[in-house]
């Protein structure tokens, strides 16, 4: 993966937890394009440690076609996260430099016949504003549904109602007493529509659930976690063995085996980090695996001999991995 360092040239808070920051390179050259649903992994630091972050591009123009002159982002500020995000609030200013990877699209717009369906939570809004723009430029039909916690949370409202008209569809659960009914969108779905999901993970949960309800094929779900996992209620301290070194440690309850893995100085394998890509998937020898990822298929998940180390946990005490 190339690495680019860019000047953040402008930043501004589109609401009291999210700021955009818009990076451009320090002689005006042209960035490497990307396609919508894409994001940039930035150089952080966390836990007073060198970390990467990945952040959606956000483009409301749709400038696919062309080598843009910047990236735009969007950073929402968690302060019980792992300071990623801090790190971008307190220390990033304009004219600082940051370490940025190219982009990459794990998450891109499908051919498809029938409508796009769009269900944006939050801070997830930000890789279906550029796919709202791209599915606009190409003539392509789409419906856009927009949830919120609460007014103060909102971001890009203006430039998606600009650009959406009556094709997107607000909603704040403050004022509608609840969360965004994304049970019922799916089933007003016609055959051939799609669906891109992009928000927190309960919302990203009812959408798969309801889609399996439904007997809708896998594929017509696309979606991507905008949350780092979050620490379970009745999640517990377990040990884990590597068998080939046979080194122990121990997990806590809030790190992930992966973080644990890495800390020790061990190079596993990862990407997503969010339990979406599989890369970081690890055989396992003995114990029962408490699966967290959107990667396994069920009868993966049943067998119990393979796990993503970056989300799922042990469900007793130790677990013995084949590294
Ligand atoms: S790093 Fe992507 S699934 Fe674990």
């Amino acid at each position: 993966m190339d690495q680019l360092a860019l000047v953040v040239t402008r930043i501004r808070s589109l609401n009291p937890w999210v700021r955009e920051l818009v990076l451009r390179a320090a002689d005006g050259a042209t960035l490497p394009g990307f396609t919508a649903g894409a994001h940039i992994r930035v150089q952080v630091e966390a836990a007073g440690a060198s970390d990467w972050r990945d952040y959606s591009l956000i483009d409301t123009k749709d400038g696919e076609d062309g080598s843009p002159s910047s990236y735009r982002i969007a950073v929402r500020r968690d302060d019980t996260g792992r300071g990623g995000s801090r790190y971008m609030h307190e220390q990033v200013q304009e004219g600082d430099v940051v370490q940025v990877q190219t982009p990459k699209n794990d998450f891109p717009l499908h051919d498809h016949a029938g409508a796009a369906v769009l269900l944006a939570g939050g801070i997830g809004v930000t890789p279906l504003v550029s796919m709202a723009a791209r599915l606009r430029a190409q003539a392509r039909p789409l419906r856009m549904h927009y949830a919120v916690r609460d007014t103060e949370s909102l971001a890009y409202q203006d430039e998606l109602s600009a650009l959406l008209g009556d094709d997107l569809q607000m909603h704040v659960d403050q004022h509608a007493g609840g969360p965004l009914d994304v049970a019922a969108i799916l089933s007003r779905c016609a055959a051939h529509e799609q669906v891109y999901v992009c928000g927190p993970k309960p919302m990203l949960d009812a959408v798969l659930a309801r889609a399996a309800q439904l007997g809708w094929p896998p594929e017509r779900v696309h979606f991507e976690l905008f949350a780092p996992p979050v620490v379970q209620q009745g999640d517990q301290v377990f040990e884990v063995e590597l068998a080939q070194s046979g080194q122990r440690f121990e997990v806590p309850t809030d790190r992930s085996i992966l973080d644990v893995l890495i800390d020790a100085g061990c190079d596993p394998m990862f990407d997503c980090k969010r339990g979406e890509c599989g890369v970081c998937a690890l055989p396992v020898i003995e114990g029962e695996v408490d699966h967290r990822d959107y990667v396994l298929t069920a009868s993966e998940r049943a067998a119990g001999n393979v796990m993503q180390i970056c989300v799922s946990r042990a469900k007793g005490r130790r677990l013995v991995l084949d590294l």
